[in-house]
């Protein structure tokens, strides 16, 4: 039988089709507009996931008696907030930028090493993002960084930052102890972009519910899809009222359009809500599953000399493990190493859905290294699909001209990381196959 090609992660609905007949009520009720029950009760689920549970797991985790005046904090910041259904992660973070008091002008401090949807949103305010590098434990922002740039924004434009957005990348929680105490220090509010973090917690406590404002993403490859979709996690129901006020073009309350503020088209259809719906039945069970991909790769790649599966450094870093990344040592030889970056990409790549841009030159000035590309067309020709992990925004030539706090730490990984399939289409049996073609990759 022909081996059918492994993505990276895939859309996966629950078994008892949940989501075609949260999708049927829409229709069937006629609710086919970017409100309406689906989404209600979407939010609401989702409301309860971010925020359920959390005291008894801080008290599991803590050490007594801090562990009570910690918890008790924390229940109460937790019962008041709120989930707002939105059209797109990445329309989550602008609105969640102009909720923060962005304006034309302003400075926001964000992790470098992200997808552009972090910072993208920053430009279309006319703010001009700060890219912060990362530290090597998680890969997510340097809090030393941070903190540095703070004060040499203050101290070269007059200005602290606006916002800080820390990213959790590939699902692995970020420093969230160091950057709360950091953002409250100067009161910079933070935007946690936990997009691809839906479900991973720090010390017990669900990512996005730590700053003033979370973002979470249902794209297609997400841990849970609405199709496409997003949504914000808010501080408080005045918070949510605010941000779907800007969500739903700003109107004011007049019988006829009245604006006094520039708003947008960001709300979620409840077709897509259902959909999400469906999803949240199978929430838990595809974040079970993730890691029990990862634990394989894990004890896998035990013996694999020069490839490095990436960790989570602590039980306080408790990672959905979106996508499971691993590190190629420069000295290992790929097969076809001596092909790699030779000829320029004619066809649309991972993730562009169809588009081409083309370019004349296939190479850039900071790339993968060889082996990395190398193994990435090898797994190709395996029917397996393998991306290098995401290009640091400080060396985008989009943003040449952007402020950037570097150590070395996110380019250096650029270079030798690359990521895995791990989402909920992906059997056991697919993971040793994996992992034996890239052992069969590498060149004795
Ligand atoms: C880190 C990060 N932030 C934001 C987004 C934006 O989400 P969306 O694709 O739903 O706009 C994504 C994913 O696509 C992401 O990976």
């Amino acid at each position: 039988m022909e081996r059918k090609t492994i993505y990276l992660c895939l859309a996966h609905m629950s078994e008892d089709g949940l989501e075609q007949k949260y999708v049927k009520e829409a229709f069937d009720t006629n609710w086919v507009v970017p409100l309406g029950p689906n989404v209600n009760a979407f939010e609401e689920e989702l409301r309860k996931f971010v925020t359920g549970n959390t005291e008894s797991e801080i008290l599991s985790q803590s050490r007594w008696p801090e562990a009570w005046e910690s918890a008790w904090h924390l229940k109460e910041s937790l019962k008041n907030k709120q989930v707002v259904a939105l059209s797109a992660g990445t329309a989550a973070v602008h609105l969640a930028l102009i909720a923060s008091g962005v304006k034309a002008g302003d400075e926001v401090c964000v992790q470098s090493f992200t997808f552009c949807a972090s910072s993208h949103p920053i430009t279309y305010i006319g703010a001009t993002p700060v890219f912060i590098d990362s530290e090597r434990d998680t890969w997510n922002m340097d809090p030393e960084l941070l903190e540095k740039a703070i004060l040499d924004r203050k101290a070269k434009t007059g200005k602290y930052p606006k916002a800080i957005i820390p990213v959790a990348l590939y699902g692995m929680p970020y420093n969230c102890d160091r950057i709360m105490e950091i953002a409250n220090k100067y009161d910079i509010p933070v935007i946690e972009d936990a997009a691809e973090g839906f479900g991973s917690k720090y010390k017990g406590q669900v990512l996005g519910t730590f700053g003033k404002f979370g973002v979470l993403s249902f794209n297609g490859n997400k841990m849970i899809t609405t199709s496409g979709g997003g949504a914000l996690i808010c501080d408080d129901a005045e918070s949510k009222n605010n941000v779907m006020w800007y969500a739903t073009q700003a109107r004011d309350a007049y019988p006829y359009y009245q604006h006094t503020a520039i708003g947008y088209n960001y709300r979620m259809s409840n077709v897509c809500a259902g959909i999400g719906r469906g999803q949240m039945s199978v929430a838990q069970a595809h974040i079970n599953h993730h890691k029990h991909v990862h634990a394989l790769y894990k004890e896998l790649f035990k013996d694999v000399q020069g490839i490095e599966l990436k960790e989570a450094p602590s039980a306080d870093y408790d990672s959905n493990y979106w996508l499971c990344t691993i590190t190629i040592d420069p000295k290992l030889k790929i097969k076809g190493q001596e092909n790699a970056y030779k000829e320029v990409i004619k066809t649309a790549v991972g993730g562009a859905a169809g588009v081409i841009h083309a370019v004349d030159d296939p190479t850039t000035d900071c790339q993968p290294n060889e082996n990395v590309e190398a193994l990435r067309v090898f797994m190709l020709e395996k029917k397996v699909e393998a991306r290098p992990v995401w290009k640091p925004m400080h060396k985008q030539p989009v943003y040449a001209n952007a402020p950037a706090y570097v150590n070395g730490v996110s380019e250096s990984i650029f270079k030798v990381g690359m990521c895995l399939p791990a989402g909920p289409y992906v059997t056991d049996d697919d993971v040793r196959y994996i992992v034996d073609c890239i052992k069969e990759a590498i060149e004795k």
